[in-house]
């Protein structure tokens, strides 16, 4: 990435911050209608409550502003990777957030939205997801590896069925 468009990061952050509700939810509407496979991953809940609503869109925001001293992201990096590699979070699951997410900011932004600028958000988001695919992969690599590890989905066969309290079963 450029100096200059690394400025333009930088200066949008504060003005799509401000708008975060309005871009977080028109992202998460986009991408839910268009991919709704995604809604088996994501806890639907919690878009409901509004909760964790704001983690995803908001976090990219975040972090794009420091996509030039990757160092600085690596901890978080690490602490999102082990929340995604538990969701089976995959390099394609990143295109179709980005899609949306970039879509999301043209749409917020208005005519404020110049390609420069777009161009810009879509290198420093791909920069951010290549960083945090590839972190995950040596995570996934690292749990197959483990004696009897695996990744991803995989069949079990239930042996056993134990009421532990009113609230919680053992399987
Ligand atoms: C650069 C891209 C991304 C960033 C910066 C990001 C950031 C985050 C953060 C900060 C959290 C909260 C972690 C915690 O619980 O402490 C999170 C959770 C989560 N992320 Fe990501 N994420 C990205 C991409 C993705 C992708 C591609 C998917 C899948 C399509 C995804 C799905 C989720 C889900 C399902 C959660 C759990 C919370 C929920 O159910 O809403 N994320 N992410």
């Amino acid at each position: 990435m450029t100096s200059d468009q690394i400025q333009l990061i930088k200066a949008t952050v504060p003005v799509l911050r401000e708008h975060g509700v309005l871009l977080t939810s028109h992202f998460y509407k986009r991408m839910f209608e268009n991919n709704p496979e995604l809604k088996h991953i994501f806890n639907m809940g919690n878009q409901q409550n509004n909760k964790k609503q704001t983690a995803l869109a908001m976090a990219v925001l975040a972090y794009a502003e420091y996509i030039e001293t990757p160092e600085v992201l690596l901890p978080v990096v690490d602490h999102i990777g082990h929340k995604h590699t538990s969701l089976d979070i995959r390099p394609e699951h990143y295109t179709i957030v980005g899609r949306h997410l970039i879509a999301s900011i043209q749409e917020v932004l208005g005519d404020a939205a110049t390609p420069e600028l777009l161009e810009a958000w879509t290198l420093a988001y791909s920069k951010l997801a290549d960083l945090m695919a590839g972190h995950e992969q040596k995570l996934y690599i690292k749990q197959t590896e483990r004696t009897g590890g695996w990744a991803g989905w995989r069949p079990f066969v239930v042996k056993q069925k134990v009421k532990e309290s009113e609230e919680i079963t053992s399987f």
